[in-house]
């Protein structure tokens, strides 16, 4: 009986908050460095593996949530380039893991009017895991809602070099003029018919960027939280809303 008064007390309170930060500013663009996965499961002697499930499953509602709030872009931080340093084993159930989210989640995803999509370099990803992406994109690709977008096999610094070449490339066949624009520049990003994020979440304590989208977090809002990504909640994700819209972006100037 208590069990199932406090479950109303904490729903009410969630759907509360959710009205109260929908009045304010949202984000067009929230992007998530999920970090914690291998702690959260290390805390309970189990692999490494269920963490990454459990991980799954909060993209699932933060998506539903962020959708809800309407958020424009919800970009997550799935698999960096440097990640394919872990054990093989690890990097195996890494790449299974969007099938096993799609299969589940695409029917939801198509109902919710969310759209697909993947930045990073695809062609090194195994042919599975890169047939399952390119489904869920293609089967999203007329949805006109949030905007998903996984990083997957994403770097950083591979992408702005890639940028590099192209543009070397179109200025040696003179398809683009050798005095390039910083919108120009951008064009060339894996992140390109996206806007910059306005809100960077970076879960279980650390502080860094390990790579991750260097030039378009130029100016975006900073949300750091000890929480390990499979305990994320909707509280957490309200919470870093709500702190975003009590910041002041000033972008140099008063
Ligand atoms: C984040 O969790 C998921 C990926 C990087 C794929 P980690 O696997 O990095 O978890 P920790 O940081 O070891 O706890
Ligand atoms: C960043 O997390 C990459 C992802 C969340 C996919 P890591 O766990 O790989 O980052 P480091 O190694 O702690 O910097
Ligand atoms: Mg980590």
């Amino acid at each position: 009986m208590l069990g199932k008064l406090k479950f109303w007390k904490d729903k009410d309170i969630s759907t509360l908050s959710a009205e109260k930060v929908k009045k304010g500013d949202i984000p067009n663009h929230i992007a998530i460095i999920m970090d914690g996965n291998g702690r959260w499961a290390k805390k309970r002697a189990l692999p490494r593996s269920a963490g990454h499930h459990e991980g799954m499953k909060v993209v699932r509602k933060v998506t539903k949530l962020a959708n809800n709030l309407g958020v424009k872009a919800l970009t997550v931080y799935a698999f960096s380039t440097e990640n394919w340093k872990r054990p093989k084993l690890e990097v195996d159930y890494l790449m299974k893991l969007p099938e096993e989210f799609l299969d589940t989640f695409l029917p939801e995803l198509i109902k919710e009017n969310v759209q697909v999509r993947i930045m990073g370099n695809k062609e090194a990803l195994p042919q599975h895991t890169k047939k399952a992406i390119e489904k869920a994109v293609s089967e999203t690709r007329d949805n006109n809602g949030m905007i998903l977008n996984f990083a997957l096999n994403y770097g950083s610094r591979a992408e702005l070099i890639q940028a590099v070449n192209r543009l070397l490339h179109d200025v040696k066949n003179n398809s683009t003029s050798d005095e390039i624009t910083e919108e120009q520049f951008e064009s060339y990003l894996m992140s390109n018919e996206l806007e910059d994020p306005d809100l960077l979440i970076r879960t279980s304590g650390e502080q860094r960027l390990s790579n991750f989208m260097l030039w378009q977090l130029a100016y975006t809002e900073f949300w750091f939280s000890d929480v390990l990504w499979p305990d994320f909640s909707d509280e957490h994700l309200l919470k870093a809303i709500s702190e975003f819209q009590r910041r002041g972006r000033r972008y140099g100037g008063i």
